[in-house]
């Protein structure tokens, strides 16, 4: 296990500010050198399918820049042979499938690997030979580790949804269960030999108790930052995002 949780800050809603007026302000490769100077230890983008933020110039500027840093690039996609073959073209350093619907506001839940199972295995594998890092974006659910581990796949990222929404609607019993489970689900998942990685919708406030989870290994947050950002600057948020994590995790000694 690594000395510190790393943390992938995801540039998305830079590009979507950027593509409300339609120019190229704010550019999210330059949000991208922030984070990486602020203490982000990589970079994450979800190309969509609609691209809605993120677009293919993007992704190939941001490969650009961080494969002259030496710095991880982890790209989201849907699980389709349009993303694939721009995954095969760029070679990321990692990639995390994700599930995608066009009418949703974000990431909603998890892949459905245990359906999904004869769909996904071939992606991996192809990402995998390629060189790609691959996780699956899954809910902290049993069935659903199990079968990612059977896809091949060497790290699941477990969806910290449903937890960070309860602890901030202040229902306290459903964060607690929705923590519980996510503990549970990164037990087995490391039992299972995948390495864990966590995120989507984490703050200031509920970084702390998923950074404290002995199996994570790496935050992936992008809203709540670019959000914060309005208000301290990218900078300062990262920089204090790093420090909660590193506070919290049982390993985190810089
Ligand atoms: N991880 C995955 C797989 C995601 O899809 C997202 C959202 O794009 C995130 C992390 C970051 O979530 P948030 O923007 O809510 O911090």
């Amino acid at each position: 296990m690594s000395a510190r949780v790393r943390l992938g800050v995801n540039i998305d809603h830079v590009a979507t500010i950027r593509n409300a007026r339609g120019g190229a302000y704010p550019d999210p490769v330059r949000a991208a050198i922030v984070a990486l100077e602020a203490g982000a230890d990589g970079i994450t983008a979800h190309l969509r399918e609609d691209r809605r933020h993120i677009s293919d110039g993007d992704i190939e500027k941001l490969a650009m820049m961080l494969r002259e840093r030496g710095r991880p690039l982890n790209l989201e996609m849907a699980v389709t042979q349009e993303m694939l073959s721009i995954a095969l073209r760029h070679r990321p350093h990692a990639v995390c499938l994700v599930p995608e619907r066009r009418e949703e506001r974000t990431t909603e839940g998890g892949l459905d690997v245990v359906g999904g199972h004869n769909w996904i295995t071939p992606f991996v594998t192809k990402l995998r030979e390629a060189g790609a890092r691959v996780s699956l974006f899954i809910a902290a659910d049993e069935q659903q580790i199990e079968a990612a581990a059977r896809t091949g796949a060497e790290v699941i990222e477990l969806h910290t949804g449903a937890f960070c929404d309860a602890a901030r609607e202040g229902d306290g019993e459903g964060a607690a269960r929705a923590l519980a489970a996510l503990r549970r689900a990164a037990t087995l998942a490391r039992g299972l030999g995948l390495e864990v990685h966590a995120g989507h919708g984490i703050d200031y406030e509920t970084v702390s108790p998923v950074a404290a989870i002995p199996e994570v290994v790496e935050l992936n947050i992008g809203h709540f930052l670019i959000g914060e950002a309005i208000f301290v600057g990218l900078r300062e948020a990262v920089a204090e995002m790093r420090r909660r994590i590193d506070a919290a995790h049982p390993e985190s000694a810089p």
